[in-house]
């Protein structure tokens, strides 16, 4: 695989299908092992998440439903604290007395989920759970840390498989990282 350049940056291929694929039998099959039983509600944050929950509820073989909801907090390549509703969940849906499970592609700083989870527990929801495809430890700062995660991995910007710069590289097949600017 060969660098790719977006606008004015250069990445480099980070994460490969095959091995995001593999974790993300391991996501489905630990997933399964809690919540076969529980007729969970998925919460997918778009954009970014749209390809990880594609891929992840095709390996969930057990009774569930999905909603979409989407947040925008992103400027650049740095996350501004500052986070809104684009697109919300029906007042009409129940979110009281059953699991629900909030897939995110990435969690950085937290105050997305922080912001998240506030909203959800304001309407009774209080079975919660997140399954994020990456992690980023080292620029977390948030209440709610994603009880599974895929990929733990250090704190450069990365695009590809759903996730972009500045809208784009989320139709990438892997995942490619930002290389710093002294290598480019
Ligand atoms: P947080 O609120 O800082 O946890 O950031 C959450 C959101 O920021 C994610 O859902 C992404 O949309 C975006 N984000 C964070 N890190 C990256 C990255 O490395 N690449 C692309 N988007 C990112
Ligand atoms: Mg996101």
């Amino acid at each position: 695989m060969s660098n790719i350049t977006l606008q004015d940056r250069v990445f480099s291929p980070y994460l490969h299908q095959a091995e995001i694929a593999q974790r993300t039998d391991s996501l489905a099959q630990a997933l399964t092992e809690v919540y076969a039983q529980q007729f969970p509600l998925l919460l997918v944050v778009l954009k970014g998440a749209f390809r990880f929950a594609a891929d992840l509820v095709a390996r969930l073989d057990f009774p569930l439903e999905v909603e979409f909801i989407r947040l925008a907090s992103y400027e650049n390549s740095q996350s501004s604290g500052q986070i809104r509703t684009v697109l919300g969940l029906e007042d009409r849906l129940s979110l009281e007395d059953r699991p629900i499970l909030i897939v995110e592609d990435i969690v950085d700083t937290g105050l997305t989920l922080d912001f998240l989870y506030a909203q959800l527990q304001a309407r009774q929801a209080h079975q919660l759970a997140t399954v994020s495809l990456l992690f980023k430890p080292d620029n977390f700062r948030g209440e709610h840390p994603p009880a599974y995660f895929g990929f733990s991995i250090p704190p450069a910007f990365v695009v590809g498989y759903g996730l972009d710069y500045q809208g784009q590289g989320r139709q990438l097949n892997d995942i490619f990282r930002e290389k710093p600017s002294a290598e480019v």
